[in-house]
């Protein structure tokens, strides 16, 4: 049997969906096990190019795909998500829903914005989607949760009980209260469509793990928007560290093999936040633009910074990595020197960790060493010998630098545009 998570290392949109996708090639199940629609995944194949939020990145090549307990869905996105690819042939029926992952109401998004107007300066820039207020209510254990559409007693006592506090909040806050009926006839025409899909994930999971499986686990946005281990309070409110795949999917903690962490060639982070090596210049509009470091649910311009390692040695510790894919490479073609950060200053000293303090970590000034880059094509790249010298030494500084061995990287959307130097699935 063998397991593998796939990991965002840096600030999300690191290439994740697109790994997923290419290793789902060999994977029997694909499992998400945190986040929702805050996600953006893209996914590109045969000319053809899908954005998916909710459904896991699996969904094309995997036997069976799985949202896992730790998830919030907003089921509005997800039938959305479901007709858009069976519209397109994608074959949807091999879709599981954990029935203990939590919904997103209608009422979430209002109260994200709500909360986000209110907090001045520590604005997070959330993507509005209601992600913060329903883990809030699944840890207040008022949340309603996917198994409960099939209880439509229970299912109305819970959004009786959660409407006469939010209508409250809403209006206290000039915004509409909403009405019971229409949510509830609204969500009981969600549980018709998605009855056939909703399990217990953990049950079947296990099973297919325990039958030799091979099981790939897909994390969304990435450790240092992690609520733990990231730039609190610039965060999201789930752990999409490996740590969390055992609570979130239902497995026990050894059933996780391997962990190949999605590491960017540079560094985006889309939202607010301290990002100790952003650049605005010339040559970070130029990898704007031939990245598309556009946000793909908020449209917003992605920020861009140079390769951290710092992050990366971070996100090893907290999250376990076996391996690294680095993506994304291609972008970097045509840069005339490219900077690694390899610690930070902090008030004269030199650190090389992340300071949870984020007034400190605002200040940390990068410590620097520079490669030289090249300017070769390299987007038909097939093996790591046929890449330019200075490519072949930027991947080995990445991996000198991270502790951990390269063993994908990456040079153009495209599944094909992939190069494996190592066998992922053990
Ligand atoms: P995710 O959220 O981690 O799945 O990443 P996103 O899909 O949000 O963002 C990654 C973006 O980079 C998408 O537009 C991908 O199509 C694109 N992408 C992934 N790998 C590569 C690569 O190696 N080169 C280029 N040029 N684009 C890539
Ligand atoms: P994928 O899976 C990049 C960011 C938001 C904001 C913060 C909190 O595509 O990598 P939230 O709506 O979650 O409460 O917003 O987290 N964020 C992401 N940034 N990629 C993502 O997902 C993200 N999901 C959330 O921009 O800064
Ligand atoms: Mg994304």
């Amino acid at each position: 049997m063998s397991t593998v998570a796939v990991v965002g290392t840096q600030w999300g949109d690191e290439g994740k969906g697109k790994i997923t996708d290419y290793l789902a090639q060999e994977a029997d199940v694909v499992v998400r096990y945190q986040g929702g629609d805050n996600a953006g995944h893209t996914v590109e194949f045969n000319g053809q190019q899908f954005k998916i939020r909710l459904v896991p990145s699996g969904i094309f090549n995997a036997k069976m795909v799985i949202m896992g307990n730790g998830m919030v869905i907003n089921p509005k996105t997800l039938l959305g998500e479901m007709t858009m690819l069976t519209e397109r042939g994608i074959d949807v029926s091999k879709l599981l829903i954990s029935d203990r992952a939590h919904l997103i109401m209608p009422y979430h998004p209002e109260i994200d914005e709500i909360q986000e107007d209110k907090k001045g300066e520590l604005k997070v820039g959330t993507t509005k989607r209601g992600i913060g207020p329903a883990y809030m209510d699944k840890f207040a254990r008022i949340g309603i949760r996917v198994g409960e559409l099939k209880d439509p007693e229970l299912f109305a006592l819970k959004l009786r009980i959660n409407l006469e506090d939010k209508n409250e909040y809403l209006r206290a806050n000039g915004k509409e209260a909403f009405d019971f009926d229409a949510i509830y006839a609204e969500y009981m025409a969600y549980a018709e469509t998605l009855r056939p899909h909703i399990i217990d994930a953990s049950y079947i999971l296990n099973k297919e793990i325990d039958n030799g499986s091979k099981v790939l686990f897909e994390g969304a946005q990435g450790v240092m928007l992690d609520i733990d281990h990231g730039t609190y309070p610039y965060v999201t409110s789930s752990n999409p560290s490996a740590a969390s795949i055992p609570v979130g999917a239902g497995i026990p903690p050894q059933s996780i093999h391997e962990v190949l962490g999605i590491v960017k060639a540079y560094s985006t982070r889309v939202g607010d936040g301290p990002f100790p090596t952003e650049f605005d210049d010339e040559v970070a509009h130029g990898i704007r633009e031939r990245g598309r470091e556009y946000g793909t649910v908020t449209k917003r311009p992605r920020r861009i910074g140079w390769f951290d390692a710092t992050i990366i040695q971070h996100t090893r510790r907290v999250s376990g990595l076996t391996g690294l894919s680095i993506m994304l490479l291609d972008v970097l073609t045509g840069v005339e020197e490219l900077k690694i950060c390899t610690g930070y200053r902090l008030n004269g000293e030199v650190i090389e960790y992340v300071p949870s303090l984020i007034n400190e970590f605002a200040t940390c000034e990068p410590i620097y060493e520079t490669l030289p880059g090249w300017s070769e094509d390299i987007t038909k790249v097939t093996s790591f010998d046929s890449l330019p010298a200075n490519a072949q030494a930027y991947l080995k500084r990445i991996e000198a630098l991270a502790g951990v061995p390269v063993v994908m990287f990456s040079v153009g959307p495209d599944r094909e545009q992939t190069i494996r130097l190592k066998p992922i699935f053990k």
